[in-house]
């Protein structure tokens, strides 16, 4: 089964692995069985958007939760452009009509706006206040954004970061993830397979990943999910629509790298860049 977490401040730890759902509305049917089989499996933190397919995505979530609400951790993100304290009370009680739920284990914020942290963060202390989100986080912030949050929210408050993090984007390795390990916010990896680009075998991060593949009798996929949550603040939630492969990226997380082997994909996977700015591609 699923290892599970701790997650940040949270008293309930969360599988390591997730599912995303972005562009899910593209299939809804094979979406359906992919999302059950995953939860079968283990990959319970379900990971949707207001944005994605403008609500579509959280419709097709719906059918799925009548079932598994119980074991599912169940987030969902507010538009930076809806952050506004009236418009985030809104936007979450949509979305929970569309998810046909009374309550989001975690609410986010997409992206930083123009809108004032302190007003979205109210209005999420407002929905906690009231049972419809046990608690909230944030979505592309760098280091100056959590300073920022972590003094207007308090110690314990903003439940995790998710980030783009991926084989060949290992930004957040400089800065952003010690910040959150170190203030006790999850870090989350979004695209953690590259939204779908991933180095093909030719290239040298191809290479590089094939080599440990091999080894292990893996894909070059199975082994980057690996060493991108070799640490135990770290959680992915990758997109799989076809069930191998949900199945390779459950299987994934029983994997057990030797420590020359991650010591070899730490030095030879490009390196995150020395000033990284939050990455956003
Ligand atoms: N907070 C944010 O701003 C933000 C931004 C982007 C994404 N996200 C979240 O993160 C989730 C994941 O990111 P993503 O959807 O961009 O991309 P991703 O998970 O990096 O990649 C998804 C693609 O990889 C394929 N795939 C999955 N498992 C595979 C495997 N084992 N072998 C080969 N190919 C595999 C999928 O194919 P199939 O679907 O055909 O199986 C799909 O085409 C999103 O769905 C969303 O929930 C958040």
């Amino acid at each position: 089964m699923m290892q599970k977490r701790k997650f940040g401040p949270l008293e309930n730890h969360v599988s390591l692995m997730g599912q995303g759902t972005w562009k899910m509305e593209l299939n809804p049917k094979e979406s359906q069985q992919a999302l059950l089989r995953g939860i079968d499996m283990g990959l319970t933190h379900i990971d949707t958007a207001e944005m994605y397919g403008e609500g579509q995505v959280e419709e097709i979530i719906a059918p799925v939760l009548k079932t598994h609400r119980q074991n599912i951790f169940l987030v969902s993100k507010v538009l930076g452009t809806n952050a506004s304290f009236n418009a985030t009370i809104h936007a979450c009680e949509q979305s929970l009509r569309r998810l046909e739920t009374d309550r989001l284990d975690l609410y986010l914020l997409h992206w930083r706006d123009n809108i004032p942290l302190e007003e979205t963060f109210a209005a999420f202390e407002r929905l906690v206040e009231d049972g419809k989100i046990g608690a909230f986080g944030v979505s592309n912030f760098d280091v100056s954004d959590l300073e920022e949050g972590y003094s207007i929210a308090g110690p314990g408050k903003i439940a995790c970061n998710q980030v783009l993090y991926h084989a060949t984007q290992r930004a957040i390795e400089r800065h952003i993830g010690p910040w959150c390990k170190a203030h006790q916010v999850a870090l989350v990896a979004y695209s953690p397979l590259g939204q779908g680009s991933f180095p093909q075998n030719k290239t040298q991060t191809g290479q590089v990943l094939s080599q440990i593949a091999d080894k292990y009798h893996a894909s070059p996929e199975q082994i980057a999910l690996t060493f991108l949550a070799r640490d135990a603040n770290t959680f992915l939630i990758p997109k799989a629509n076809k069930i191998k492969h949900l199945e390779d990226n459950a299987q994934s997380m029983d994997i057990e790298l030797e420590c020359s082997d991650l010591k070899f994909l730490e030095e030879n996977l490009p390196q995150p860049p020395e000033n990284p700015s939050l990455p956003l591609l």
